[in-house]
Order: C-alpha cells, then sequence, then structure tokens
C-alpha cells in the first residue's frame, strides 16, 4: 500500500535565520488576516510567517529596506539553480563564517554569504551589527540543511521583491482588496533593554506615529504586530487588539499584540 504524504506547500523552516521572525506564531497569525486579494508586507525581514501562508490570488509585495535580506531573496527567486547548489557546498565552519562577512564580487555571492552568515551567527540576520558565532553554535550546524531553501523559491516565484521605505510602499500599494501585514522594528519604549536598537533600519517613534496615521487613511485592510506599549495603546487606540503570552528576547513573558483593520468598503458595510 502506498502512503499519501502531505504535500508541503511551504518550506519546513524559516530560509533565513532572522531577527524578529515571526515563525513560530505564524499559525496563530495567518488566522487573524481580513479576507483580501493583494497581500503587501512593507516591512518584509524575514519573511517567515509568509512563507506559512497561502498565495493570495492578486499581487504579493515582499519589501525591505535592508539590501542584504532584499537581495538573498531576489537571488533566491530569480537564480535558485546557482545559489542553492552554492550555499549547499559550503561548509559550516569559522572560515566560512569571517568570508560570510566580507562583501562579495557579485549577487548570488552576496546571497551565498548573507546565508550562512545568518545560518552562523548569533543574532540571525536583520541585527544592526554583525554578530559574532560561537562554538555551540558551529556544531549544531555543522549538520547542513537547506532542501528547504527549494520550496522557499517556489513560494517566492511571482513575488514583487522591492526596497523602499515602508510608508512609500503602503501608498503605492494601497487598494480596497489589498492587505498590509506590518511587522514594523519595535517601538524603543517596549524593548526591555531600554534604548538599545537592534536592527540596522530601526524606526524612531515618529516613523511608528506616520505609520498608524497612513494606515488608518488606506483603503485596503492592516495587520500590524508589536509588544503592548504606551506608544503603540494611544496610537492604535480604536483598532482591534488581539493579544497574546509570549516570551520576548530577553526570555521574560511579554504581551504580544496584534492591532487589526479591516478594509474600508468592509468596515462601512457594518
Ligand atoms: C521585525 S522585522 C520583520 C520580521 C518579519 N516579519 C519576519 O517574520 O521575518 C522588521 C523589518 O523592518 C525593516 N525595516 C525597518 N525600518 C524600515 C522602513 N522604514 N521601511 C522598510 N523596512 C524597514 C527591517 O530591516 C526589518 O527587516
Amino acid at each position: 500500500m502506498q502512503l499519501a504524504l502531505p504535500s508541503l506547500s511551504f518550506p519546513h523552516r524559516p530560509p533565513l535565520r532572522y531577527f524578529g521572525g515571526k515563525w513560530r506564531m505564524a499559525p496563530w497569525l495567518l488566522k487573524q488576516y481580513p479576507l483580501h486579494r493583494n497581500y503587501v508586507t512593507p516591512y518584509g525581514g524575514g519573511w517567515c510567517e509568509s512563507f506559512q501562508k497561502t498565495r493570495a490570488g492578486g499581487v504579493e509585495v515582499y519589501n525591505d529596506l535592508n539590501h542584504s535580506t532584499v537581495n538573498f531573496f531576489t537571488q533566491l527567486r530569480d537564480h535558485p539553480d546557482i545559489l542553492i547548489p552554492a550555499i549547499e557546498a559550503t561548509e559550516r565552519n569559522r572560515a566560512e563564517f569571517i568570508r560570510s562577512r566580507k562583501p562579495a564580487e557579485n549577487l548570488i555571492e552576496q546571497a551565498r554569504r548573507y546565508y550562512i552568515y545568518c545560518h552562523l551567527s548569533v543574532m540571525g540576520g536583520g541585527g544592526p551589527l554583525w554578530s559574532g558565532t560561537s562554538a555551540d553554535r558551529l556544531e549544531v550546524k555543522a549538520i547542513k540543511d537547506d532542501s528547504h531553501l527549494w520550496t522557499a523559491s517556489e513560494r517566492l516565484q511571482g513575488v514583487r521583491i522591492e526596497q523602499q521605505d515602508a510608508l512609500e510602499c503602503i501608498a503605492k500599494y494601497d487598494d480596497s482588496k489589498t492587505l498590509f501585514y506590518c511587522d514594523p522594528t519595535y517601538p524603543k519604549q517596549s524593548l526591555a533593554s531600554g534604548n538599545r536598537t537592534w536592527y540596522l533600519h530601526h524606526m524612531p517613534d515618529e516613523h511608528h506615529r506616520k505609520l498608524a496615521a497612513l494606515l488608518s487613511r488606506i483603503e485596503g485592510a492592516a495587520v500590524v504586530s508589536g509588544y503592548d506599549c504606551p506608544l503603540y495603546q494611544e496610537i492604535f487606540a480604536g483598532w482591534k487588539r488581539v493579544e497574546r503570552r509570549t516570551t520576548n528576547m530577553q526570555r521574560k513573558q511579554a504581551l504580544e499584540c496584534i492591532w487589526i483593520k479591516e478594509a474600508r468598503h468592509a468596515r462601512t458595510k457594518h
């Protein structure tokens, strides 16, 4: 008898180890998404939640300011047959880790190095500084398993990949059938570590305020991820809020929240 194996339409783990990635919370998060035809992620990052999402029927957009991440996904989408074998051929050791932090001569090699960096560094990709590695990490990651990259590349086919400020991206793609999933970098006051900023591109409070103001005017629907903090309570007052308990980067209890706004036409029907 032949057993029917479940077909995996998304990678079994996130393509990039990414700081603040929403891989674990994706099953819960995706259930909260309002209906939509187009799907836009202005703060795409490692796209960890979106790799677990079924395709939207219309346009799908990945956007981020971080050039290394944007380049990695572009090369993974457009040149999987060169990039993935190059990654598979790479040993996971300290010499390769050191090489991964150096600039590369071409975009595919840059993408290979970035993947190795995300994989072997303590912080993963998306962090502000080049973080180091550790003997433990090198040992755990010595076993190669990069097969998930093929499924990830398939999932990226047809996805527009862009590098611009999130607010420009939202204005560009606003439409009554669009859902914007916004996962901005955390506001300073929600970080237990005080005024440390963790991302290469970090958002001052002013950007969070502009984001909330823009989202309140759009035609489309929006879901915003973040930790509960006075700034978000103020700027997303009146939005539907859904929350769940989680542990934050310091392994302390935290309240992870999402703020949800339906598309304008859905709101006026009620
Ligand atoms: C929390 S991460 C997103 C993580 C993503 N949801 C995941 O699961 O991997 C936030 C991302 O926002 C990006 N970012 C910060 N400021 C931005 C801006 N003004 N415009 C676009 N992207 C920005 C950062 O580079 C980072 O990749």
